[in-house]
């Protein structure tokens, strides 16, 4: 491939890998199962990330593992509803396109592992996303380094990626082990904890242990989301809920250096994320809405008008589902809009006029202030949606 047998595209994306293989001292390249490509929103890759894309398509570069893709700017087919721009809808669309003739899955969202790629229990991935990295890594078992856009599409084109970081299994193991002291009892809870955990270590592989921790799968993407925000963890273990917390011996942890985190610092992180005094807008789905999500917040508005806006953002495999169980209908019917391939991070909230968002994600709270001058306020699921049944 790196010399130019199987064609242009190959020996570009193969360039690449080779380089960051070298710069790890990876040992020799393997052979990934599926891809997951972020760099998809015209906002966040601009005209140079277009012309990128389309001169690739054009070269004849295609996906030759199954590749999904992270949230594009806007719903690709009701975008006016967004008041998203025509010229930015125009250069969108031509992103999408040039994914399209490179035969990737336009599945637009950063939870793959709920619409279809889901990967197995050892399995060596490449995929963009910190989220969806760290829940790949952590709740799956799969093995993926944190990619960036090019050496996701890359590994796509090849089907390879160099052998180094969490493909080893010496650097899969824990590194410190964290105290929780605090009940964590909403899902903002979880995101609070792992922004604090992610800002005090950056990068670790932390054994969480605490009594109040338990199984739910919005949990354990809204944690993950988080410490991949403020640091750069990629996996994590929960004993008994992640899926090598197993493998994992009461001697392996003993010398490890410990940490706990209380209350005092979950509080200190809401503090610093929060800049909105009465927001407008109601904002949820960062990472993107579950179906259990939808259910939850289908059943709070049901009979009900809100008051403020509420904007739930998700994929189009859950909003096909969340329409047929009647979701769909019970939360636009209140006023709420459901928006689907893209996210409050990546769409041009500036440029659509909204400024004060309430939501219950550290990830969307750390980034809209800067990416999109948007002020923000933190409060659980239901909180959020009880502010937009009240309007205050
Ligand atoms: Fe997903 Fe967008 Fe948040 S990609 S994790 S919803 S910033």
């Amino acid at each position: 491939m790196l010399q130019g047998e199987f064609g242009e595209p190959k020996a570009l994306a193969m360039k690449l890998l080779v380089a960051v293989g070298d710069i790890f001292d990876a040992e020799r390249m393997i052979k990934v199962k599926s891809v997951q490509v972020s760099g998809v929103s015209y906002k966040t890759i601009g005209d140079a990330g277009l012309e990128f894309l389309e001169d690739l398509s054009r070269k004849g570069a295609e996906a030759t593992v199954k590749t999904t893709l992270n949230p594009a700017g806007m719903d690709l087919t009701k975008w006016r509803r967004m008041r998203v721009p025509a010229d930015f809808a125009s250069r969108q669309m031509r992103i999408i396109s040039a994914f399209k003739r490179m035969r990737a899955n336009i599945t637009c969202t950063c939870i793959p592992y709920f619409v279809g790629n889901r990967p197995r229990f050892g399995e060596s991935i490449a995929w963009a996303e910190s989220s969806a990295v760290a829940f790949a890594n952590s709740v799956l078992g799969a093995r993926t380094n944190r990619e960036g856009g090019p050496t996701a599409l890359a590994s796509s084109i090849t089907g390879r990626t160099p052998l180094y970081g969490l493909h080893l299994d010496e650097n899969r193991k824990p590194t410190h082990v964290i105290q929780v002291r605090s009940e964590l009892r909403t899902d903002l809870d979880f995101s609070l904890l792992g922004y604090a955990l992610g800002r005090k270590l950056g990068y670790c592989v932390p054994f969480i242990e605490g009594t109040c921790l338990r199984k739910n799968l919005d949990h354990l993407k809204s944690l993950g989301a988080s410490m991949a925000t403020s640091g750069a963890i990629a996996l994590y273990y929960i004993n008994g809920v992640t899926a090598e917390s197993g493998l994992i011996e009461e001697g392996d942890l003993c010398s490890l250096e410990k940490i706990v985190l209380g209350e005092s610092e979950l509080r200190s992180v809401k503090e610093e994320l929060t800049s909105a005094e009465s927001p407008s807008y109601v904002c949820l789905g960062c990472p993107h809405c579950s179906l259990e999500e939808f259910r939850t917040v289908a059943k709070l508005v049901g009979g009900r008008r809100l008051r403020a806006k509420l904007w739930c953002f998700t994929s189009r495999k859950t909003w096909q589902e969340a329409e047929k169980l009647g979701y769909v209908a019970a939360i636009e019917k209140a006023g709420g809009m459901l928006v689907r391939d893209t996210c409050m991070v990546v769409s041009p909230l500036d440029e659509i006029g909204v400024e004060k968002v309430l939501t219950n994600s550290c990830k969307a709270a750390h980034y809209l202030p800067t990416l999109s001058k948007v002020q923000v306020a933190l409060a659980p699921l239901k909180e959020c949606v009880g502010f937009a049944i009240k309007g205050s």
